[in-house]
């Protein structure tokens, strides 16, 4: 369907008939639909590969279901699915393919970006695309088999013991969080730092303790030219070139530094040798792109094996997305239910609860991926949206939070949906006297999504012989919904998969709500003010047109600062 002639969503018959399913359900009470449906777990439990998914504490129906796939019919979400897959261009505000899914596609895949020979929009004349993933893919490979036996050397002849990378969001969050996440399966031989803020504190932190002759530098930029990342770069060098002494230039700054990025004129001006450029393509999203040369410090991290088979595990799912049934498709119903609390129970935000440790980065992650992709307030067509776009995702890893915001979730006054994530087997590394605390974890995230469906009422707090006064604050109302995702254990395929089941879930929004999930617009302004900005704090320059607060604040800034 041609997303400039869509009627708006609020118009559409199915999204009157979900409002009015609403009204008529009014509020659901999960213990009374468990009660009287005893498949109700196994109906609403899907499986994407590894994951094991169970929707079935959420506040629907089966009618709420049917009608969420109604919508998603109406609103075309396979036909935009499918033309992503194919190559087309989506992403229309910025006239790109939005090919993430390429990058995991196996060898002998076919996959053309549309318009990029011949007709426009006809993808028969143009080349595939698989190939050159490949090529990147097998470079990366050599590059960090080079760094992690120690052939790669430095300057001075030294192997390399830790890998700096410099970048930030798609090209700092991905690459740092699942760096976290398979931490068992990271060489020890070689360290993994990451730079992104442009606080000097944050390089400075990372440089400490390190020997310039066995420190090489990623610079991880799509555009090579985020100020935050080249800001951190220069430092980097300027760091290097002095530790190494007043005789080394060029030459150590080419063994000392290798760039990704989609932008070699900008790699090659920042002294960077192009032979160890690692390319990718503008039909990779930033928040899209740590399964691309992006993610080379974590490839040198965990080695390009444990890489391959996180692609692996992230394929299992596009082809889950592409290919099961609406019923049984997770991302399909994760986003249509994300939708329906956002639209139909005023959900704000979202809550990611992983019951993992090594998952503590991944709701930063996500933030990103999510609120990056779907914090629009126009559609397609630049019209303003009459209904809910992206909700705020946050969450830390469960346990903490229990001893943290929990109570909120159990007892505040906001519905808050949340994904509990867990595995049933600790990683493989731990020690055996450690293992036994993964069933308390598990028996947690288990507890946790009783708990806030079924919550405790106030007849069964008063048979505990509660004084009646303390019975209204010992109660908990449940219904509190939540998506409770198992694996095997958090493996690098594990991994990919559960990050394409996010990548695809906010696809799914974004199509509903009839959104460009793959700009980001909405991140320049600040950038062009931040620039202008800065000679007033520097120089005293004065700002243009600058409002009463912001001068006022910079005067405050100078003075304080000795200026
Ligand atoms: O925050 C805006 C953004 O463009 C993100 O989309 C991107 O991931 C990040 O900046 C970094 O961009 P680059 O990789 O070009 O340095």
């Amino acid at each position: 369907m041609n997303a400039a002639g869509r009627t708006g969503l609020d118009r559409m018959p199915e999204w009157h008939a979900l409002a009015k399913h609403r009204e008529e359900l009014g509020e659901v009470d999960l213990r009374e639909l468990f009660a009287k449906d005893p498949g109700r777990a196994e109906r609403h439990t899907v499986r994407a590969g590894d994951l094991h998914i169970d929707f079935s504490k959420h506040l629907i129906t089966d009618d709420t279901l049917r009608l969420l796939r109604e919508l998603a019919a109406a609103t075309d979400v396979a036909g935009l699915r499918d033309a992503m897959f194919r190559g087309e261009r989506i992403n229309t505000t910025e006239d790109r393919a939005v090919l993430h899914t390429a990058l995991r596609a196996p060898r002998d895949a076919d996959i053309r970006v549309a318009g990029d020979a011949g007709n426009a929009g006809n993808a028969g004349n143009a080349e595939n695309i698989v190939p050159a993933v490949h090529a990147v893919l097998d470079r990366m490979g050599a590059f960090a088999e080079r760094v992690r036996s120690g052939e790669w050397t430095g300057h001075t002849g030294r192997r390399i013991r830790t890998v700096v990378n410099i970048g930030i969001g798609g090209s700092d969050l991905g690459p740092a969080m699942a760096y976290e996440a398979l931490r068992p399966y990271a060489t020890r031989e070689v360290e993994i730092r990451f730079v992104s803020n442009v606080d000097g504190s944050d390089l400075h932190e990372a440089l400490r303790g390190l020997d310039p002759t066995e420190t090489l530098f990623v610079v991880a930029s799509k555009t090579f030219t985020t100020i935050e990342t080249i800001t951190n770069a220069r430092s980097a060098r300027a760091w290097l070139l002095e530790g190494l002494g007043p005789d080394t230039g060029g030459e150590a700054v080419a063994r000392h530094f290798v760039a990704v990025s989609t932008n070699a004129a900008e790699v090659a001006a920042f002294g960077i040798d192009t032979a160890n450029m690692f390319e990718f393509w503008d039909w990779v999203g930033g928040r899209y792109s740590y399964d691309s040369a992006i993610g080379l410090a974590l490839m040198v991290g965990i080695g390009p094996d444990n890489f391959h088979d996180m692609l692996a595990g992230f394929h299992t799912v596009d082809e889950h997305f592409r290919t099961a049934p609406p019923e049984a498709n997770a991302p399909l119903l994760m986003g249509l239910l994300g939708i329906w609390y956002n639209a139909f129970h005023d959900a704000q935000s979202h809550a990611v609860l992983p019951y993992s440790h090594y998952l503590g980065r991944f709701p930063a992650y996500l933030q990103q991926l999510d609120m990056e992709s779907n914090g629009k307030s126009v559609d397609r067509n630049g019209e303003p949206v009459r209904w809910q776009t992206g909700p705020v995702v946050w969450g830390t890893p469960g346990t903490n939070g229990q001893h943290a915001y929990y109570q909120l979730l159990h007892q505040g006054t906001k519905l808050v949906p949340a994904d509990l994530i867990g595995f049933a087997r600790p990683v493989a590394e731990l020690p055996p006297r450690l293992r036994d605390h993964h069933d308390l974890l598990m028996a947690n995230l288990f507890a946790q999504g009783q708990a806030l469906a079924f919550g405790k009422t106030a007849d069964e707090v008063r048979a505990e012989g509660v004084a009646e006064e303390l019975v209204p604050h010992r109660t908990f109302r449940g219904n509190r919904p939540t998506t409770t995702i198992l694996a095997p254990r958090l493996t690098p395929s594990v991994l990919g998969q559960l990050v394409a089941l996010y990548e695809h879930k906010v696809f799914v929004q974004g199509a509903v709500w009839n959104i460009d999930s793959f700009d980001q617009w909405g991140v320049e302004l600040g950038k062009v003010l931040a620039k202008r900005v800065e000679p007033a704090l520097t120089e005293g320059a004065g700002v243009p047109g600058l409002d009463a607060s912001t001068a006022a604040l910079v005067a405050r800034y100078r003075e304080l600062r000795g200026r």
